[in-house]
């Protein structure tokens, strides 16, 4: 039963509540008529402590195309945390006039103290470098949907292992299905966190290789996982400037890769994919940002209980 619940870590839902999520999704893709009013009458609030585009127009449009209506903040400033308010104390305000919300927060853990206070469903939409469990969401409906199942792949992901909260939710979301490999691409300074190699790839007796070159790897893998390096978490601007293009996926190494790999992206790119590549069949990182509308349809409705 998903209605009523939060989600905070990729982790929160089995991987049959993901099935259910999916279905569904699926299913408002073909029939997206039926389910124009399912949300009458609710409310879901966008909390921004941080920028956003797809992430949080693409929450806004799937409660519009349900029905719905929706209020909130695409940045601080603009509310009461500005004023010192604690993230507490704003969702127990923000749940005595709408039905569900949506938090992106810099501080890690920021949506978990907000789930804890709350009386509605509480949604992280990116707390940090820690988790970004509805980017999962899409990503696995995109690979599901693309690639026809989320087992039996080589994953390579590239770039900011570090920082991507994308990665560290995708990683342990996939690691629940049957033969997964991934292939972390990263530079030295930018790899996974221990962390999520002890509890989730070592603990799990997942297959992992960490490299710093793609060119090395590109021909073995099924799904490219391109990321950003993520500036607004580092301590200084010099390590950033030496880092940020230390991946640029261009003609030349894709025409190394299989036929029929494909390259997704959580995106905002930086410069990390060359526009060159938009073009080709592999790329399909707007058709990921697209199921990212519809999965979080989905999730909204499931978690509001309705239909
Ligand atoms: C990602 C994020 O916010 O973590 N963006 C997104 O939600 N699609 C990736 C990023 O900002 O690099």
């Amino acid at each position: 039963m998903l209605k009523g619940r939060h989600l905070i870590d990729p982790m929160d839902f089995s991987i049959d509540e993901f099935e259910e999520i999916f279905n569904l999704a699926e299913e408002i893709i073909s029939n997206p008529e039926e389910y124009m009013h399912v949300c009458e009458g609710k409310l879901l609030a966008t909390l921004f402590y941080e920028p956003s585009t797809r992430t949080r127009f693409s929450f806004e449009a799937a409660m519009l195309r349900l029905g719905g209506k929706v209020l909130g903040f695409s940045e601080p400033n603009s509310s009461s945390a500005a004023k010192g308010e604690s993230v507490a104390d704003t969702i127990r305000t923000v749940a005595c006039y709408a039905d569900i919300a949506v938090m992106r927060h810099p501080k890690e853990g920021a949506p978990k103290v907000a789930s804890m206070y709350s009386t509605i469903p509480v949604i992280n939409a990116g707390d940090g470098g820690h988790h970004h469990p509805t980017q999962t969401l899409t990503d696995l409906l995109t690979i599901k949907s693309i690639k026809k199942g989320l087992g039996n792949h080589t994953i390579g992901l590239c770039g900011d292992l570090k920082f991507g909260r994308t990665v560290h939710s995708l990683i342990k979301a996939l690691s629940r299905y049957e033969n997964n490999k991934f292939i972390l691409i990263s530079p030295q300074e930018l790899k996974i966190p221990d962390y999520i190699k002890k509890e989730v790839l070592q603990k799990n007796n997942i297959s992992f290789l960490e490299v710093e070159r793609m060119e090395e790897v590109i021909d073995k893998l099924d799904i490219l996982y391109m990321t950003r390096v993520q500036r607004e978490r580092f301590f200084n601007e010099e390590d950033y400037i030496r880092l940020k293009d230390s991946y640029i996926l261009d003609e030349a190494k894709l025409k190394k890769a299989k036929e029929d790999m494909i390259v997704l992206h959580p995106l905002p790119r930086v410069n990390e994919i060359a526009y060159e590549i938009d073009k080709d069949s592999r790329a399909r990182y707007f058709d990921q940002a697209k199921y990212g509308m519809y999965v979080r349809m989905a999730l909204i409705a499931k978690l509001l209980g309705v239909k």
